[in-house]
């Protein structure tokens, strides 16, 4: 497996959970009642596989590569990885908005409601497109100016990350979570 395929492989896990969040979306809109569970379970898996497994790899390993490859990329793709990296910012606002509308829902603030539906549609709209520039545009670039080399390192240097942060335990145990929220829906 390729690096890039490692990265495109873990998309393929949070595009589930974007599914599972529309589906969220669409229930506090129709003012149904969303068990905390669930929402604790998508809190956690933005922050912790979305965030620190997928975006830390590519800011830290992936993007910090691309810096030696400033000349061979466009100015286009070299401004979407600025605009990536600001996208994985705020994508990580919006999931905090959402633990704080989670927690002022669990007290029965009338207001929560709107405030998790806001961070929610927020989020999507940032993170669908975002996923979408990187699959399109940004990594076939990587992988065009990329050296067998590089390539082999960066593939050690994501794996040495991940175990870092448990390992494949740690990518069984989100796989769980998703899998039990795709069977609450
Ligand atoms: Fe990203
Ligand atoms: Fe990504």
């Amino acid at each position: 497996m390729y690096p890039i395929d490692i990265l495109l492989e873990e998309h393929k896990l949070v595009d589930r959970v974007f599914e599972i969040i529309e589906k969220v979306r669409d229930k506090l809109e129709d003012k149904e009642e969303v068990p905390a569970t669930v929402f604790w379970k998508i809190v956690d898996f933005i922050r912790g596989y979305a965030d620190v497994i997928h975006h830390s790899k590519e800011e830290d390993i992936l993007f910090d590569q691309m810096r030696e490859h400033d000349e061979e990329l466009s100015d286009d793709v070299q401004d979407n990885i600025a605009v990536l990296i600001e996208e994985h910012i705020e994508g990580l606002d919006y999931a905090n908005e959402m633990h704080k509308g989670i927690r002022a829902y669990r007290r029965g603030d009338p207001d929560a409601r709107e405030e998790i539906l806001d961070a929610v549609n927020n989020y999507l709209k940032i993170m669908k497109p975002h996923f979408k520039m990187e699959e399109d545009d940004v990594f076939p670039a990587m992988v065009g100016v990329l050296s067998k080399e590089e390539k082999d390192k960066m593939k050690a240097d994501f794996e040495r990350f991940d175990e870092i942060l448990g390992g494949k335990e740690v990518h069984k145990r989100y796989a769980k979570i998703v899998d039990e929220l795709e069977k609450a829906f």
